[in-house]
């Protein structure tokens, strides 16, 4: 796709009127950090109509190696400097899934290049990446996806869809948690080094939780104003939060809209607990009753039978997050889960991160950035 982003960086007084790319038009993509979850992009990006890997970059070779022969279809060019990556005139995309401390100054210089960019969750893991991100993205006509997927979940949306348009009144409380067994040493032992340095991560809370909090804040439509928690590296033995990545931790949200949402993430949850449910789940409690948003059912204070919100056809869909994608890239459309909704999601973990660091309720203000 030679001209595309040619045809996309038109001036300012013709942007309005940018053609779309055909759908039989080429889209050339580079991937930036191929490890577990780019592997899985790779795939993602190979099975989109049109789109060729032009390139793959990471600092291991083993990684590189492989990506290069996962896309050998493409015969895509090999780089360990993403800035070379981002040199190269050719390339109109690129999905970045390295570190989370690197998101920011990968996304910032892809959107300064003129490229548009899929980056794995967090956008950022401090308030000033966030912001340089936000910088970078208000002077690009480029975007930026953030790998938020569950946004690209239709049972979801449309469960969501439906809480807006007044499906339990007023909505007042989100009850969310995302809880799962004690990790094996095992695992602890495998997950990468930057994974388990708080500094490079941002923590359990904003590597991880950003997804459900991401699901809180769309569903409240609105975002948090202060947040108030608790949080510890738990096992083997007691530690306290700021040292070693959290395995427990509980979080109190104040919405601007007057909404709270109550979120825990414990892993330390017996397989044999089977009243309070584990995995990942949503109550959001209103006016008129509740729902459970994981398996779209409503719950009356009315007393009535639990009515089902979507069909199980549409509680099995799956994501479309990288279709959609491209789509955007062709048909000139802003992506759902753009920049606004990385920085506030990004930018509400970090919230709760702080108070339980500091052990303090702390203000969305106090964060200093402007969404
Ligand atoms: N959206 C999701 O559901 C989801 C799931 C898993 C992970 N993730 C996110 O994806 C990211 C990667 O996670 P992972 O589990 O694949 O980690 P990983 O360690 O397996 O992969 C990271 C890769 O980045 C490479 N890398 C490091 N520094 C680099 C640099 N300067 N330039 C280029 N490459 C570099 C590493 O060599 C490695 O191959 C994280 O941000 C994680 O939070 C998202």
């Amino acid at each position: 796709m030679k001209n595309l982003r040619r045809e996309f960086l038109l001036t300012s007084a013709a942007a309005l009127a940018v053609k779309a790319a055909p759908a039989d038009q080429e889209i050339r993509a580079a991937m930036i950090g191929i490890g577990k979850r780019g592997s899985t992009l790779i795939q993602q990006v190979l099975a989109q109509p049109n789109v060729r890997i032009a390139a793959v970059c990471d600092i291991d070779p083993q990684a590189r190696d492989s990506a290069q022969s996962v896309a050998k279809r493409d015969n895509p060019r090999s780089f360990t400097d993403y800035r070379q990556v981002l040199d190269l005139k050719e390339v109109d995309a690129v999905v970045v899934a390295s570190p989370c401390d690197l998101h920011a100054p990968m996304a910032a210089a892809a959107l300064e290049a003129g490229k548009y960019i899929y980056c794995e969750k967090p956008v950022g893991i401090t308030p000033e990446q966030v912001a340089m991100v936000l910088e970078a993205s208000r002077k690009t006509k480029t975007f930026l996806q953030i790998g938020q997927q569950l946004r690209y979940v239709a049972g979801l949306r449309s469960v969501i869809q439906q809480l807006h348009e007044g499906a339990i009144g007023q909505p007042y409380v989100i009850r969310a948690q995302r809880d799962s067994t004690p990790l094996s040493p095992q695992a602890e032992q495998a997950r990468p080094a930057w994974y388990k340095d708080v500094k490079r991560s941002g923590d359990l809370i904003v590597e991880n939780a950003v997804h459900n909090l991401d699901v809180c804040n769309w569903v409240a439509n609105s975002r948090p104003t202060s947040a108030y928690g608790h949080g510890k590296k738990y096992y083997p033995t007691p530690q306290p939060a700021g040292t070693l990545m959290m395995d427990g931790f509980c979080v109190e949200y104040i919405y601007e809209n007057d909404m709270h949402v109550d979120y825990s993430q414990l892993y330390m949850h017996p397989r044999t607990l089977k009243d309070l449910p584990t995995g990942q789940w949503y109550f959001i409690m209103g006016e008129k009753g509740t729902v459970d948003l994981t398996k779209g059912i409503l719950y009356g204070l009315d007393g009535s039978e639990p009515r089902p919100l979507i069909s199980a056809e549409q509680r099995g869909e799956k994501e479309d997050a990288m279709a959609q994608f491209f789509a955007c890239i062709r048909e000139n459309r802003r992506p759902v889960a753009d920049i606004k909704v990385a920085a506030t999601a990004a930018l509400t973990a970090i919230l709760g991160r702080e108070a339980i660091y500091r052990r303090k309720s702390v203000t969305w203000k106090e964060l200093g950035v402007e969404v």
